[in-house]
């Protein structure tokens, strides 16, 4: 699989691969939307500035390996979604490519919780599944969300996803507790 494009641009946003230019714009959309992320993802359970430049220094350094021709381990890119107009930092989108030989690619996003419910997922993510799908030629796209997120179920199904089942016990939430995961594909 070849590298993902480093911009990618619709029509009211602009997604920018990760960059610790933006480390400080990413903290405060976090800190905004801590009630809503701390339910999804440990990692949103206590935000430091500290923690969030050595979060985004990886993300930096998975970016920096492209000027390689090809994908060879599981990675995942991540892009910071900005306004196109003013460029406010709107929330964060990623492609994790979860099995380098078929390839697959699994898509994971966020919406800074002031930002919400303004089509913005919708929107970036049918761009990054156009990409994987037509550019990157991945035959095959996954989203997994929790079984009780119908918003995320929701953007899922306006992209033309497919629900395939419901992976029981797949993941352990911020709390400690397992969760059903609902499992959607697109294929090219
Ligand atoms: C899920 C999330 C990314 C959605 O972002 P967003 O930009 O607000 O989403 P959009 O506006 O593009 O679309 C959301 C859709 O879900 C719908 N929706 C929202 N709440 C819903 C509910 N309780 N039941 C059913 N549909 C719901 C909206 O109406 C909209 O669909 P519509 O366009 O047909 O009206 C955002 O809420 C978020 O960041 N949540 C916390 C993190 C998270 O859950 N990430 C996904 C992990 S898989």
């Amino acid at each position: 699989m070849r590298f993902p494009a480093k911009m990618l641009q619709t029509e009211r946003f602009v997604l920018r691969a990760a960059q610790s230019a933006y480390a400080h714009n990413l903290f405060d959309a976090v800190v905004e939307s801590k009630a809503d992320l701390a339910t999804h993802f440990s990692w949103a359970q206590t935000p430091t500035l500290a923690g969030t430049f050595t979060d985004v220094e990886g993300m930096a350094a998975v970016w920096a390996q492209s000027h390689m021709l090809t994908v060879t381990t599981p990675t995942r890119f991540t892009y910071f979604i900005h306004d196109a107009t003013d460029d406010t930092f709107l929330g964060v989108i990623s492609l994790s490519v979860t099995d380098v030989w078929v390839p697959t690619v699994e898509l994971g996003y966020w919406i800074r919780t002031s930002a919400q419910g303004r089509g913005i997922a919708t929107e970036a993510a049918r761009e990054l599944v156009r990409h994987a799908l037509e550019d990157l030629n991945t035959p095959r796209v996954q989203i997994r969300c929790n079984k009780l997120n119908k918003s995320s179920a929701r953007i899922a199904r306006k992209l033309g996803f497919r629900q395939e089942g419901i992976l029981r016990q797949s993941y352990r939430g911020p709390d400690g507790k397992l969760m059903d995961m609902k499992i959607f594909s697109k294929l090219a």
